[in-house]
């Protein structure tokens, strides 16, 4: 068996959920999620997000979690050692490298856009106030079009994710989850409660929960079915490297619902704050990815007590990059350790310099290099499109068809320790619902669904 020498394991099931949600609540649950039910009418966006979570994420979160537990150690040896016991290919630890590289590419952009939000958090800080609507797209102008002020941002950023994954996976990983997570959901109460007094909240929950069955079309199914696999860190090798430092004993099925209850709550919490202020204060919700760049500085700016306000929401939304981005580094880090039996911090250190150059470029491919395209797109936006839409939804197809088809009732229903009814639900919905559900995603992706449009 390739088997590692020694494994850390959480100090209990809790530092493993608190870790998991960790990696799953950041910049997709917050930035790109109020902007997707921005732009793509609210409510439908919605529902549709949380019948994926349901059927495609939850059972995909817990196969993950199942191979990491079983396969005892970094993406590419767990494939290789359950690969091994359930008389598999050793092929499939192509699977554990596409997540491994994967992570790192989505890292290098992950860390730019967290430098954004940095950025802003220092402004809100020294008090630097946006009056206008015009104002405020010119400051995100401004910084697009500034590479070293975004650089210096984003090495800060990646220099504080690899700084705590240098430490251990208790030491620096659990420890930093188990400071920022609560303070994240304090903040985010915080925050709700004061866009219900701020905002408009009664025109937040219309937008958001007010089913009309007019806006479903396929495009918003489709586009929420990959929303659901972001925000849930799939198919990456993150959740499965977390899940191999799981015990023996914890219930898979248990701990992957509290993951994806509270991942789904944080999305709808924020959206709640952040359109209580986007419709309190009379701004536009469809404006795209610049949602909460341009809207929210705008609202904070007219509000009383909205420098506090601005810090806190920064804050909030950086510690939820914070612990996403330590558990992009770990996969690779996991793996140069126990492959090469090098020193964590060396690992660490080492793969995020590769990240950071690449980051750099990423820094930019808005302004000088914005002339270098791959088809049609920016590096940004070319990484984003190929790791999200892409990778993420082929290495989630293979591990549906790996758990569900490859390795085998009985290992499988051994880890998964589930009920006899539950079982056959979860396997069926494994082996049917989530593939079917990821080619849907995958044509539309490639365009060939738009003709349904
Ligand atoms: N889920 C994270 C977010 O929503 C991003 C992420 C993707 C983290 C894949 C790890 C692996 O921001």
């Amino acid at each position: 068996m390739n088997q590692p020498v020694s494994r850390s394991t959480w100090t209990n099931r809790w530092a493993f959920i608190l870790v998991t949600i960790g990696s799953a609540v950041g910049l997709g649950n917050i930035w790109k999620f109020s902007y997707l039910v921005g732009a793509k009418g609210g409510s439908a966006f919605v529902l549709v997000y949380l019948c994926c979570v349901a059927l495609i994420g939850l059972p995909l979160l817990m196969a993950e979690i199942l191979i990491g537990r079983r396969g005892r150690g970094n993406p590419v040896a767990a494939m290789l050692n359950t690969a091994e016991e359930t008389g598999n290919s050793s092929w499939w630890a192509l699977l554990g490298w596409v997540g491994m590289l994967g992570a790192l590419v989505i890292l290098s952009y992950y860390s730019v856009v967290a430098g954004w939000i940095a950025d802003y958090l220092y402004q809100a800080a020294i008090g630097v106030r946006v009056e206008t609507a015009a104002a405020a797209a010119q400051a995100f102008a401004d910084l697009e079009r500034d590479p070293l002020r975004m650089g210096f941002w984003h090495t800060v950023f990646l220099a504080l994710s690899v700084g705590v994954t240098a430490r251990g996976v208790v030491a620096g990983i659990e420890v930093a989850n188990k400071i920022m997570m609560p303070s994240l959901f304090l903040i985010l109460v915080l925050l709700t409660v004061w866009g219900a007094v701020a905002g408009d909240m009664p025109a937040a929950l219309h937008f958001m929960y007010d089913f009309k069955i007019k806006a479903l079309t396929p495009g918003v199914v489709l586009s929420a079915m990959g929303q659901a696999f972001f925000s849930l860190s799939l198919g990456m090798g993150a959740i499965m490297t977390y899940g191999s430092y799981l015990d023996k004993e914890a219930r898979i099925g248990y701990v992957s619902l509290w993951v994806a209850v509270a991942g789904s709550l944080v999305g709808l919490l924020s959206g709640m704050a952040i359109f209580s202020l986007t419709f309190g204060y009379g701004l536009d919700p469809s404006v795209g990815p610049e949602l909460i760049l341009q809207a929210l500085p705008l609202a904070f700016a007219h509000m009383p007590g909205g420098q506090l306000v601005a810090v806190l929401f920064f804050v909030f939304v950086l510690f939820a990059a914070w612990t996403s981005a330590i558990s992009l580094l770990e996969p690779f880090v996991s793996w140069l350790t126990e492959r090469y039996g090098i020193h964590r911090a060396k690992a660490a250190w080492g793969t995020g310099v590769p990240v950071w150059l690449l980051g750099l470029a990423v820094c930019m491919s808005f302004s000088r290099w914005s002339d270098f395209t791959m088809f049609g797109r920016n590096l940004f936006d070319a990484l984003d499109q190929c790791a999200t839409n892409v990778m993420m939804p082929l290495s989630g197809l293979a591990i549906a068809i790996y758990v569900g088809w490859m390795m085998g009732r009985a290992p499988v229903r051994d880890e998964m320790k589930l009920g006899v009814r539950a079982f056959p639900l979860w396997f069926n919905v494994l082996r049917y619902v989530v593939p079917v559900g990821i080619v849907l995603v995958f044509f539309h992706v490639l365009g060939l669904l738009d003709w349904l449009k």
